[in-house]
């Protein structure tokens, strides 16, 4: 099949990878995991390899469990990014910052930064953190509710573009014989009021290279996908099958159509964490293996966190208790996501977190690279996903692994592209 759009994908990129017990396998190297040479090696192998481009995730808080089980994650995305901005060419950066918790004019001058550091390469996937203990970081007694939350996350969306307009594109002039450096009617202040915020600008830097960052956002309940519909221009998701995945699709193109936006201009990339044999039955004795360095409590104390809902009181071997989802203040979609495969296969809490472990909650697919590859092209082709987040269960083997046996079979399908076309990220997800 020959395809006429090709898919974009994007690295997500963590300390060990994405399997729970990552950090106890034999080929990762702990002494490695907090040197930057080991960021600077991946990114540069997913650039050579012509991802459009690598994402940070972050959270605001630790628990004394992931503390003792690996998953303290160690940077703060927009200072490694900064610094994989002058290590890198092309690849794209995208970084996760809490409108939660930051001020608009900050955010707005860090951004603007890290893209005239990387010539245009910087995004932003916008979240609003969606617990206590995030909260209690920052002077909090509790998170805000979910909605609030959201609110606040469009009206700082609407300060940080005011500030990066701020700027109009012909503002500096630079001209030493006339001593006109820059037209201060070209740079205004925003006098911006709002609810949550007010600000006066205008940013304290000339224009970016890209104006502003890439608009990425990643929450899937009602409040997120009208936020997504409003602002973003691609979507991190979660989703286990290809139907959901297709309806996820369709309904937020319907949104973004409906908030007077072009849908083809959002791209949706689902999460996939892949597991790849050169047969069927060594990929699944790969999983095994991974599955066997796991702890239940630790999974399910992750599990709990994840859902905002304390799962200790249930015994392992009985069903997944029924949630109560309209009290979910925290992570909403993804606690729907695991109570709706909890139901649908009919798991064991103890199931669910064998089946949780390598993802979270992502689509964990574990085969051949023609296995793989043919999943992708049914997601791609049929209307369920513009591309994917490539989410290696191991750091250490599983880029290559994808890049050796996934991308050349994407390739050999005319799936995935051969060279760069752009120099920015934006024109990478084509959106220029
Ligand atoms: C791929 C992916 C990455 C995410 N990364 C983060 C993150 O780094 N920090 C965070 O607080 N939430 C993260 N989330 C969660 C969402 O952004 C969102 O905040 C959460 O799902 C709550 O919003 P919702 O209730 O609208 O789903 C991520 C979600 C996905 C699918």
């Amino acid at each position: 099949m020959t395809a006429l759009r090709t898919m974009h994908l994007n690295l997500f990129l963590t300390h060990v990878g994405h399997h729970e017990a990552a950090w106890r396998h034999p080929d990762t190297d702990l002494s490695q995991i907090y040197k930057f040479d080991h960021y600077q090696r991946l990114t540069q192998l997913a650039e050579e390899a012509k991802f459009d481009s690598i994402f940070f995730a972050d959270r605001l808080s630790i628990s004394p469990q992931a503390v003792a089980h690996g998953a303290a994650s160690g940077y703060e995305p927009l200072t490694l990014m900064s610094a994989l901005a002058v290590v890198t060419h092309r690849i794209g950066l995208i970084g996760t910052v809490s409108t939660s918790f930051n001020d608009p004019f900050n955010l707005a001058r860090r951004f603007s930064s890290i893209d005239r550091l990387s010539m245009g390469r910087v995004g932003w996937n916008i979240v609003t953190s969606g617990t206590d203990v995030e909260a209690q970081n920052f002077s909090y007694d509790s998170s805000p509710l979910h909605r609030e939350r959201y609110e606040r996350a469009n009206e700082f969306v609407e300060v940080a573009l005011k500030l990066w307009d701020s700027w109009s594109p012909d503002a500096l002039i630079l001209d030493q014989q006339n001593g006109v450096f820059a037209d201060p009617n070209r740079v205004r202040e925003i006098q911006h009021r709002g609810t949550y915020f007010a600000v006066r600008g205008p940013l304290n830097m000339p224009r970016s290279p890209q104006g502003r960052p890439l608009l990425v956002q990643a929450g899937s309940s009602e409040d997120g996908k009208e936020f997504a519909a409003k602002w973003a221009e691609a979507i991190f998701t979660a989703q286990q099958t290809f139907d959901d995945a297709k309806k996820f699709y369709s309904d937020i193109k319907t949104r973004v159509a409906q908030a007077g936006r072009d849908p083809a201009r959002v791209k949706v990339l689902p999460g996939i964490c892949p597991i790849i044999g050169t047969t069927k039955s060594e990929a699944k004795a790969k999983e095994r293996r991974l599955h066997t360095l796991t702890t239940p409590e630790y999974s399910l104390s992750q599990l709990s966190n994840r859902i905002g809902f304390d799962l200790s009181p249930y015994p392992l071997d009985g069903p997944f208790p029924e949630l109560p989802m309209d009290k979910v203040e925290g992570h909403r979609s993804r606690s729907e996501l695991i109570a709706d495969l909890a139901k649908r296969e009919n798991l064991t809490i103890r199931d669910l977190l064998v089946r949780l472990a390598g993802g979270r909650g992502h689509k964990t697919i574990t085969g051949t690279p023609k296995d793989i590859a043919d999943e992708m092209e049914r997601w791609f082709c049929d209307g369920a996903a513009d591309g994917f987040n490539v989410m290696p269960q191991l750091m250490f083997g599983g880029l290559e692994e994808f890049i050796e046996h996934i991308i050349p079979e994407l390739r050999r399908r005319g799936l995935f592209r051969t060279e760069y076309e752009g120099t920015t990220l934006r024109e990478h997800y084509g959106l220029v």
